[in-house]
């Protein structure tokens, strides 16, 4: 590993570790509900607990990934050791490769699952190009192939309850969040899907962040967003990420507003889309209020159905869509061009977020 120079985040401390329990004086903005009481140190000293290295008691959140015994180097940049990485969506495209790759680098891997995507694509008449196993085949094929074990749930992210006692018995360091309907045609059918998108990633989200709050509060969530939270900006103004800095203005009507510290804007294209803009406002939240952390991703769309692991055995492979609503498009041309059929070009053939259901 020594040949990986500048390791991305070799620098980064505690204050990045889900194994740091914060018990310094967190006295949060505007709501005030994570106010705690200096056990050590100054008024304004933040210290915190080390859950892997009880032995350190309290200190200030200065150690990095580097110098930490519990942080190794990976191809990937450093790691927690066996990190436990619950991922909720295990099922799905994305979340069954990351599932095995992560499991691959020696995480302890958990996950739930109900097969709504799998449901959705069935309701629309389709059905994916690469065949797909069980969800039990594959956890099977899982340890048999690759040797590694995945603890799974079977249920609904909007299963508080549930959630919280499975939450409880893993103690996820980290949280991939993929159990959403991600699909932009899909939530434009009509009222009851619409509502039905918006239902199921808006409220599971939320309640998903309730339950990080009340059982792993240290624990780290990866949530994914989606380039189309942005939409298609008329003015060609680049797109800038996180908040607009204190000295922002915008210059309108012959005055300067104060555009610092808001979020920067979106402009989603459908109601999948705002689904993903209220997630991104609620994660806000939450960490705001409760010290949460978390990574919301505005990814691009993802194509491609190989890596190592899935490509191991064929119990292990990840689905391919290629219809109207919930296929991306280079799939579809993809499929197309396999078939011999012309391409559908949608309008002009311009890039726009319409195009794509991600
Ligand atoms: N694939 C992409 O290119 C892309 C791009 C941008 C963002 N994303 C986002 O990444 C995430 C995963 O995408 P994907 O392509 O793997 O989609 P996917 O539909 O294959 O995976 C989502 C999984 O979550 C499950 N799920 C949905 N609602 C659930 C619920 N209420 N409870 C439990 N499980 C539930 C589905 O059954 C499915 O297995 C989504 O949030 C999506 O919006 C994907």
């Amino acid at each position: 590993m020594e040949e990986i120079i500048g390791v991305h985040n070799a620098d980064k401390t505690c204050w990045n570790c889900s194994a740091a329990k914060i018990r310094g004086n967190v006295d949060f903005r505007g709501c005030g509900q994570s106010r705690m009481i200096v056990p050590k140190g100054g008024e304004q000293q933040i210290m915190i607990e080390c859950s892997r290295r009880p032995e350190l008691g309290l200190f200030e959140p200065s150690i990095t990934f580097e110098q930490c015994p519990e942080w190794t180097l990976t191809e990937y940049g450093y790691m927690l050791k066996n990190m436990r990485v619950m991922i909720l969506g295990i099922d799905g495209y994305l979340g069954w490769t990351l599932a095995l790759k992560l499991g691959r680098l020696g995480c302890q891997v958990s996950g739930i699952y109900i097969y709504k995507r799998r449901d959705c694509v069935m309701e629309k008449g389709s059905h994916t190009a690469v065949p797909i196993a069980k969800m039990t085949d594959r956890l099977h094929a899982a340890k048999e192939v690759l040797d590694i074990d995945i603890n799974f749930r079977r249920m609904d992210i909007r299963a508080r309850t549930k959630l919280k006692e499975f939450m409880e018995e893993e103690k996820p360091e980290s949280i991939a969040h993929y159990a959403e309907i991600p699909a932009a045609p899909y939530s434009m059918v009509d009222a009851e899907h619409a509502i039905e998108v918006q239902n199921n990633n808006v409220l599971g989200t939320l309640g998903l962040l309730f339950v990080m709050r009340d059982v792993v509060p240290e624990s780290c969530l990866l949530k994914l967003g989606t380039m189309g939270e942005y939409g298609s900006p008329l003015t060609g103004r680049p797109l800038f990420e996180g908040m607009f800095p204190s000295e922002a203005v915008l210059q309108w009507d012959d005055r300067e507003w104060s555009l610092g510290g808001e979020l920067t804007p979106r402009d989603p294209q459908s109601f999948y889309h705002v689904s993903k803009v209220q997630d991104t406002f609620n994660v806000y939240e939450a960490c705001k209020y409760w010290w949460l952390r978390s990574y919301d991703i505005m990814q691009g769309v993802i194509y491609g159905v190989h890596t190592d692991e899935v490509s191991a055995d064929p119990r292990l492979r990840t689905r391919l869509d290629f219809d109207e609503w919930f296929g991306t498009v280079i799939n579809r041309f993809v499929t197309q061009a396999i078939q011999g059929i012309p391409l559908t070009i949608y309008g002009e053939g311009r890039a726009d977020t319409r195009d794509d259901c991600s």
